[in-house]
Formats: C-alpha cells, structure tokens, sequence
C-alpha cells in the first residue's frame, strides 16, 4: 500500500496494516514542484518496487532515456531508481545486488531505501547523503538521522559511503563493493525524551531553554582551573599548535556565526591569526605560500555539503584539520584529524539555538586551550575566562526567567515592517545570528549588521517602524554601538537592547539585562534574542519548527531530504515513521 501527499506529514492517514515492512519519506522538491505525484515513495511499472532517496541523481536525464519503454509518472530525479531496479531485479538476483547494479550507474548523491512488494527485507544504500541503521528488538531502522528512532533504540550502526545494508527483522548486513563488510556498532548516549518535545509547543522553545543544561554538558569535565586551561582531548601534538600560522574556519549559516565569534576570541586568547569563511565560499590557497594551516569546520550536524565539500578542500591543500559538531558518526568526524563534540543533545527545530550556544562555548575553551600552549594568554587571564565560562548556563537561566519581559516586547513589535540588528566585535555574530533568527521563523525583513556600518547605508531604511536590536553588553563594545542606536533613534526607530547589568542605557525604549559573565556575555545576549524571534514567531502563528523551505539539514548543495523506514517481526504492528520530518 502506499499513500503520499503533498504539505504536513499530518496530511497522510496511514491505515492500520499487518505489513512488516514500510518506509516513507519527507521530500523536498527539487525536481518538480511539492504535489502528492512528486512525493516519495516512487515505483516501477509494476508498481511492487518502492524507493525513497534523499540527495539528488545528476545523470537522471541520461538513465531516463535509457528506459523509453517505461512509462514516468513524475517529474522527479528519484523516479528513475525503481524503473532501474525493475530492470535489474530478475528471479536469480537478490534485492541487494540489484540495488548494488543500479546504485553503480547513479551520480550525484544519495541515500535511498528499497522496499519491494511482499519481501520482509528493505534495501538501503548511501553516496554522499547520511544515512545510519538501528537495531531494535526484533525490529530494525534505517533513518537519515538518529533522532528519527532514538525513540525505539540507540544502539546504531553508521553507514559509509558506497554502502549497501539488507535490513530486516535479524542481523543487519552491510556489503561496500563485492565485500561483505564489519560497521561499529554504536551507542548513542542521547536519551528518547531529548528528540521529544516535553510538554512545550514547540521544539524551538525547549531548546532554547535547554541551553543552561546543554552548556553544563558542553562544559564538563572540560575545565582545568588549576592548570588555567581546558582539556579537550585533542592529539595535536604541541610542536603543531606553536607553529600554527592561521587557523581557518569553514561553516555556514548560524555555524558560521559561531565561528565569527569564535574567531574573534582566537585572536584575544589564542595569540592565532583566523579567517573565517562561509564554506560554499571557500577555495583553499589561490596559489599563496604553503603555511602552517589548521582548518576547522563547524557543523552542527556534519552533513552539510557545503561544509564537508570545504573541508576535503583544505585536506587536498596539505591542511590538518578539525571538526566542531554536535554529531556522533557523523560524515566531518571521519574525514577530519580531530573532533570536538559540542555535547548540546538532539536538536529537533530547524532552527538552531542550544547547538549556537554549545559551539561558541567549545570554541571558547578552545580558545583558552590554544592560547595557554602557545603563551598568548596568562594563568590568571585564562582563569577568569573559564570561570566567566562556568557562570553562563547560571546567566542563561537568568535570562531565560525573564522571558515574559521578550514576550510583552514581541507583543509590542511584531507587526513592524522591518528589524535591524546591530552589534561591534563579539556583538556582530550575535547580531547576524539575531537577525537569521527572526526571519527565518517569523518571516519578518530582519537584517544584521555591524554597527558601524549603519551610517553607510542601512540608516536610509530607518523609520518609525523599524525597530533596532543592539547587543549592548560587555564584548561588544556598548558605548560605541549604542551611538549608532542612537543615531537609528533620532530617526524615530524604537531601540532595543541586550544591556550588561551593571550598565543602563536610559534611552532604550525596551532594555534585557545580562548578567556579568565576560566574553560571553553576547552569547546571553543571544538568548534573548532567540526568545524575540520565537515569541514574535508564535504570534504570528508561524510553522516554527519547520519553516517554509528550510530544512535542518543541507546534505547536498541545493536542496535536502529526509526519511526514515523501519523492519518489525511479523506480528508487530506496522506504522510507517514520520517523525522525523522536516
Ligand atoms: C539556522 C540554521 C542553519 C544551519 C546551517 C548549517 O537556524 O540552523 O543556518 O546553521 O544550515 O548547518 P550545520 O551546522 O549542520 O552545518
């Protein structure tokens, strides 16, 4: 049986059945617009072979035509899986070595499953695009993402690519080429009640006020006050971090704002010239001198395409390398020298909020790290950055405790035409991130920007009704950029700010204080920032954990998809998944 439809998953009714086996799937479209025929699964002629495939087939147009005698349905790429497999799929031939010929002739990236009429067994394959096993009891998962099942098990196998794994109700086997192939078995520590929402609307909401017990888990065990450092668990050996010339970060979207701020306090405490680039950006070199590079990508997922592609860059380039993610077995942990995990939990929400908090946070302390094995920081100085550093999941509950105060401010603003967020040194991510924030969810025109740069431009889009968010706290340079609040101000904008609480800027019209917490006082400031774009979100009624054409992870350069299957015993009743959509 299959059913598919266009819009919310909670558009689908799937029927009570006794099948044993069953698959679905979250599409984005990409070839051909969002309708129930371009919806996934899609078949073969006889209508027995069903596939779900997330990434995109680049040569479909060719295999296409190879196959004039089928008759399409779709306009999409995918379609062309099971007619392939229709074509290969003869009596002599397992399902697995069929999927194995065919995933031979595909380019481009994929991560699909094959489920064939009356056969307990599903097919999976992967190129490019995540994809990880789940052993239940008497039952298996196949997802794009763990948190599609961390509800049914947490003991995971992930795939790599050029994997091909028969999954049924027994032992999962994995074949990469001819070779039948041994994958770790894994335990996933995250527990099913994170991927669930816990009494809130939405999950948006639950991670933000997760973050004080995020960042405890980011920060344990991880402080050395008595050594003035952190202790990271990284193998660089120390003739390395001395002679590091450059470290450059490649990320994308909020990641890379996480890696701005990083950045910035590299060259504080790290004594350490950075660059930091967006990784769809990023070309390694450009014939300059070879120096002593460390690459640091940082994904919260390790999936995103851009970043990964970034990443294999710089290693062809002679660079060591490192990822910061949030994501056990994630494709950047294996390509990568060294991983620092964020430890934030699973984010659910498209929209990231702990894993920002939980990045900057590691990066901090990686910050202090490097700077005390290459001197640029003193004990005491890097003993007052740590313990700034245990005070913020404090100063984050303080923040979070004051939430109705954002919520009378989104009440006040949510209908303004247009928000600006402005912000000097450590302020300017927060600011940018501020500004993602809110127009992602709410799909208000928000903008981002240094503060400085107001006058050369933005002010002529100041009125009355635009409202100004400034990041007015210690680390962002308050004074300065509350001038240029100011000059918004005079132009009859309302101001807003994130206020350090020892400080009072007596002509904001809205004021949210931050505890003393240093240099992460901008990350503070972020939460309130966070809450402003939910609430203003809420109010508008927003789809909030699944915006209008995002989705949470970016696996392949141009769009994203995700799904998840499963295989039970016979007796076990069936219901195909679809919790995990985005
Ligand atoms: C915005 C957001 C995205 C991601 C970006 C990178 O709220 O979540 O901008 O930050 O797609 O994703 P990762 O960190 O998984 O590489």
């Amino acid at each position: 049986m299959i059913d598919k439809r266009s819009g919310e998953v909670s558009n689908l009714e799937v029927p009570d059945s006794d099948a044993t086996t069953g698959i679905g799937h979250t599409r984005w479209s990409t070839h051909g617009p969002p309708t129930d025929i371009n919806a996934h699964p899609h078949t073969d002629c006889t209508g027995e072979i069903a596939v779900v495939h997330n990434g995109i087939i680049e040569n479909y147009d060719v295999l296409k035509s190879k196959l004039s005698s089928h008759t399409f349905e779709s306009d999409t790429d995918t379609e062309v899986i099971p007619h392939l497999l229709e074509a290969e799929l003869k009596s002599d031939t397992s399902l697995r070595e069929a999927v194995q010929a065919v995933v031979a002739q595909l380019e481009g990236s994929y991560a699909i499953c094959v489920s064939v009429k009356s056969r307990d067994e599903i097919v999976v394959a992967r190129d490019g695009s995540p994809l990880v096993v789940g052993y239940g009891d008497g039952e298996n998962f196949v997802g794009s993402d763990v948190t599609a099942f961390l509800e049914h098990t947490q003991t995971v196998t992930y795939l790599e690519d050029g994997d091909v794994a028969r999954v049924d109700d027994g032992d999962i086997e994995v074949w990469n080429g001819n070779q039948k192939v041994e994958r770790d078995v894994e335990r996933v520590e995250w527990e099913a009640e994170a991927a669930e929402k816990g009494g809130y609307e939405h999950f948006m909401r639950k991670e933000i006020h997760e973050q004080p017990t995020a960042l405890r888990q980011t920060l344990s065990g991880r402080i050395d006050i008595s050594a003035a450092t952190a202790d990271l668990d990284l193998e660089f050996e120390e003739a390395f971090l001395e002679s590091i010339e450059e470290i450059q970060f490649v990320a994308c979207g909020t990641s890379y704002y996480a890696a701005l701020y990083a950045a910035e306090l590299l060259e504080r405490f790290g004594d350490v010239r950075t660059s930091v680039t967006i990784a769809s950006e990023y070309r390694f070199g450009g014939g300059r001198d070879p120096y002593c590079t460390l690459t640091v990508a940082v994904t919260q997922s390790g999936e995103t395409a851009d970043t990964l592609r970034a990443i294999r860059r710089a290693e062809a380039a002679g660079a060591r390398t490192m990822a910061v993610t949030n994501t056990l077995g994630s494709t950047v942990t294996r390509e990568v020298d060294e991983t620092l995990f964020i430890r934030a939990g699973p984010e659910i929400g498209v929209a990231a909020t702990k894993t920002f908090a939980s990045q900057v946070t590691t990066l901090a302390l990686f910050s202090v790290f490097l700077g005390r094995a290459r001197g640029g920081i003193s004990a005491a100085k890097a003993r007052d950055v740590l313990e700034d550093l245990q005070r913020v999941p404090g100063a984050i509950q303080q923040a979070l405790d004051r939430e109705r105060e954002v919520i009378d401010a989104a009440e006040k603003y949510e209908d303004s035409r247009s928000f600006f967020f402005v912000g000097r040194s450590l302020g300017v991510p927060v600011a940018l991130e501020g500004a993602l924030k809110l127009k992602e969810i709410s799909y208000a025109h928000a903008e981002g920007f240094a503060a400085g740069e107001l006058k050369h431009g933005p002010l002529a889009l100041v009125t009355p009704e635009t409202p100004v968010l400034g990041v007015l706290t210690e680390g962002a340079n308050p004074a300065e950029t509350m001038n240029n609040v100011t000059e918004a101000q005079t132009r009859g904008a309302d101001a807003l700010g994130c206020v350090s609480s020892d400080t009072r800027f007596r002509t904001l019209d809205v004021s949210f204080s931050v505890p003393d917490v240093g240099v992460a006082e901008p990350l503070v400031a972020n939460v309130y920032l966070q809450l402003f774009a939910y609430h203003v979100a809420n109010l508008q009624d927003r789809p909030i954990d699944k915006p209008r054409n995002l989705a949470k992870s970016v696996t392949v350069e141009w769009l994203v998809i995700s799904w998840n299957s499963r295989v039970t015993k016979p007796e076990t009743h069936m219901r195909t998944q679809h919790k995990h959509a985005f």
